[in-house]
């Protein structure tokens, strides 16, 4: 079992990452709320899966608990679901006294997150993470939200969950494919921070699977310490995005994420080497690593496709965009560019010529 501690302005809470938690969540979530009503948010998947092993954890710790299961998949990130939620929250009478417990994927997490963060103007909510992708990334920090017609998490919040139980065991009745999806935001945080990682994951085995994922939270929570509400450092997070989020867009989210940000983050690492900010060979190392296991590394959609969705990305600053842009294995840099000089990247980074 690992322990990291996040500390940020608004809260501090544990990530306790290990094996049978879900089995013990209602004793750990009684010990930091104390004696709430918890409404258990999950999807149709994750529910087959393990909602009875959470319910009956939380109800032999004496909670009282309801649960509302919507249909899985990205396509229902979206104002409908959240207004279903919300509802279900205010028929079962939840109080500002209560809680929200996120039991899922990215998707369960961000949504159920985003519900708790407006719900009588914010609630209390604990995430359970069962994707590989949410255990590593989006159930820490406190980003919330769901997608919009016009793109990928348009309407959110910022706001910590109480305390994260992120089940290992639970990665196990992943689909290969999830498994993987979530592989590309772990060695994100090497691309980023830490080499060491990136190798870590050349030899990735079962055993070393907890201290994989603590280490990309510790890379997480120091960020977001810093940098909560991603006025500066925290962008660094956002590495391999603007072009996958526009790569997840213009497949109707037929890609999953992580699978858009390998491509995104293949693209970017090609463009900079071009450009002469990235160091000859990352781009290609980082390729090496994705197509071990089996992500993608480049994409069929046009740069005019891409730039137009990529234009609508929430993370221009008006006339400017800023890019995450590897230096070389375990560094990036952040880029300001005029948005007219995204055009350029997206061209360069789908030039395969000379890897
Ligand atoms: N997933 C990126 C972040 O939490 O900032």
């Amino acid at each position: 079992m690992q322990t990291v501690t996040i500390k940020t302005t608004t809260k501090e809470y544990d990530v306790v990452i290990g094996s049978g938690l879900l089995a013990q969540c209602g004793e750990r979530i009684f010990s930091v709320l104390g004696k709430c009503r918890l409404a258990v948010i999950t999807d149709s998947n994750v529910e087959k899966h393990h909602l009875k092993t959470v319910m009956s954890s939380l109800e032999k710790a004496g909670m009282d608990c309801k649960s509302y299961t919507f249909p899985a998949g990205e396509e229902h990130k979206n104002m409908g679901t959240l207004s279903d939620i919300l509802e279900f929250l205010a028929k079962e009478r939840f109080s500002r006294a209560d809680a929200v417990v996120a039991l899922g994927g990215g998707v369960t997490g961000d949504m159920a997150g985003f519900a708790a963060a407006v719900y009588l103007r914010g609630i209390r909510y604990v995430q359970l993470p069962t994707s590989l992708l949410a255990c590593v990334d989006s159930s820490v920090g406190g980003k919330t939200a769901i997608d919009l017609a016009g793109g990928k998490n348009l309407a959110g919040a910022f706001l910590q969950p109480e305390l994260v139980l992120c089940d290992v065991d639970a990665l196990k009745t992943l689909p290969q494919e999830e498994f993987t999806n979530g592989l590309c935001e772990a060695i994100k945080y090497g691309v980023l921070f830490d080499e060491e990682l990136f190798c870590d994951f050349e030899n990735l085995t079962e055993t070393s699977l907890i201290s994989l994922i603590e280490r990309c939270i510790t890379h997480k929570g120091r960020v977001v310490a810093n940098d909560e509400f991603e006025k500066g450092e925290r962008k660094f997070l956002n590495l391999g995005h603007t072009i996958g989020h526009a790569v997840e867009k213009c497949s109707h989210y037929q890609i999953k994420h992580g699978y858009a940000v390998a491509i995104g983050l293949s693209m970017i690492a090609r463009a900079g080497e071009k450009l002469g900010i990235t160091e000859k060979g990352t781009a290609e190392r980082i390729e090496l690593l994705f197509k071990k296991h089996n992500l993608p590394t480049d994409t069929v959609f046009s740069t005019e496709e891409l730039l137009n969705v990529a234009l609508s990305d929430k993370k221009r600053d008006s006339d400017s965009i800023t890019l995450v842009v590897p230096k070389k294995i375990g560094a990036c840099i952040l880029q300001t560019e005029p948005i007219e000089n995204l055009k350029k990247y997206i061209a360069l980074g789908g030039e395969k010529d000379g890897i």
